[in-house]
């Protein structure tokens, strides 16, 4: 074993607090939804019954809706902003009202693939699949109420990439809350210059408050929001996530339910296609309230290469990525490096995230472009290997945000990033 990989093991036990594991002591103290995927990769490279756990753990929150929340607040911190006093849900455990990106099936999947011991992964799956299932069904009432094909989300936080230029004219929308609401904890744990504004927490907290005025009602939420963003990111994870439910539907659900993700998928496929933009060589998101593509070039936007449809696409895709690199010294920063709104090393505003190249990475070797994605996990190797920070700085490779970075080491783990590493030295 590498000491890299008894470090990556050992930042995951640090962060386990008992069947889940926090993103980062501090400044994430709870259970975050696709946090939880991810780690769920890196368990099952040596803990295949801790990866499990970790899964069954996430869905204690999942509502009687099917929603599973952003955050599941297991036991009480007072290190972090907005906890469940703000949120005011019905749930118990206590949970946000929100969710984020649905790469849980994904996980499940590729975790039962990596499995030596089939019967616990089995097992596992039985529970886990019909609340999946549930959770996708959600995804289609309460987010794709006219069926379009592609759900809205109601909050920049449900994309996981929260503060992302993708969102700004959206939530110029969204008047700002009273300050006195606002009381920060991440600037006691990370550089006010790597985190969002003041004037995005008022934004985004104003929309926090309608919808617990709302009591969480995903019809009145729909109808009532001044957000609602078709984001590209979200739905191509949602699209890959329904192609790995489906093959474990072959497995442990009905023939019924294989029939209606195969014909969601199809749909999904199609609507996906719809925000491609040629001429910005990249797909982007849709103002659902302004009814117009918006106008960031983003790494969410290469996402449809995890979903495994972008094959079409591959070629223009590349020729971006590559324009990228002439400016970044590493991929994939997650703002286009030539966007007037690119900042290296503010958060989701260029900073490249390790899960987003697993994803970009898997996609581009998934779909034949084996050099990009040779590139991509190289790059990633080289940042990770000097320590598991919550995020990079494209320009220099410098890891920023929360050290000791729970998704960071399993993705480590699970892309064999060591490994990778040392070829790189040798
Ligand atoms: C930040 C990220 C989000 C992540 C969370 C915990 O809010 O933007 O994607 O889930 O931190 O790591």
């Amino acid at each position: 074993m590498t000491d890299l990989v008894e470090a990556a093991r050992a930042v995951l036990r640090d962060n386990d607090r008992g069947g889940y594991t926090v993103p980062t002591s501090g400044l994430y103290p709870y259970q975050w939804n696709w946090d939880a995927a991810f780690c769920a990769l890196g368990w099952i490279t040596f803990d295949e019954p801790r990866a499990w756990r970790e899964l069954t753990r996430l869905m204690e929150g999942q509502w009687a809706d099917g929603m599973v929340p952003h955050i599941v607040f297991h036991v009480a911190s007072d290190t972090y902003f907005p906890g469940p006093d703000v949120w005011r849900t019905p749930h118990v455990p206590a949970t946000s009202g929100i969710t984020q990106p649905a790469v849980l099936a994904s996980a499940a999947r590729l975790c039962l693939e990596r499995a030596r011991n089939k019967g616990l992964a089995e097992d596992s799956l039985a529970t886990l699949y019909p609340r999946m299932l549930a959770w996708h069904r959600w995804w289609v009432s309460a987010r794709d109420p006219e069926r379009s094909g592609l759900v809205g989300m109601l909050h920049p936080w449900e994309s996981g990439m929260d503060n992302s230029p993708a969102w700004d004219e959206p939530l110029a929308r969204v008047s700002p809350t009273p300050t006195s609401a606002i009381r920060r904890r991440d600037l006691g744990h990370v550089d006010a210059a790597m985190r969002p504004s003041e004037d995005f927490y008022k934004r985004v907290i104003a929309l926090v408050d309608l919808y617990a005025s709302l009591d969480w009602q995903p019809s009145r939420m729909w109808a009532q929001t001044p957000f609602r963003v078709a984001d590209i990111g979200l739905n191509a994870i949602l699209h890959r996530a329904n192609r790995d439910l489906l093959a474990l539907a072959r497995r442990f659900g009905t023939p019924a339910e294989q029939a209606e993700i195969a014909a969601r998928l199809d749909f999904t496929a199609a609507a996906i296609d719809r925000l491609w933009n040629a001429g910005a060589g990249i797909y982007q998101s849709r103002d659902l309230i302004a009814g117009t593509l918006i106008d960031a070039r983003t790494s969410a936007g290469l996402l449809p290469l995890w979903a495994g449809i972008a094959n079409d696409r591959l070629a223009a895709l590349g020729a971006t990525l590559r324009r990228w690199s002439e400016r970044a010294r590493f991929l994939v920063p997650s703002t286009a490096p030539d966007d007037t709104r690119f900042e290296p090393r503010r958060y989701w505003r260029g900073p490249i995230w390790g899960m987003m190249n697993m994803m970009i990475g898997e996609g581009l070797a998934e779909a034949g472009e084996h050099a990009l994605a040779r590139r991509i996990k190289r790059d990633t190797a080289a940042m990770v290997s000097q320590g598991f920070r919550e995020y990079f700085d494209p320009l220099t490779g410098e890891g920023l945000g929360g050290g000791h970075f729970s998704w960071t080491a399993a993705i480590a783990l699970y892309w064999n990033l060591p490994d990778e590493a040392r070829v790189d030295a040798d």
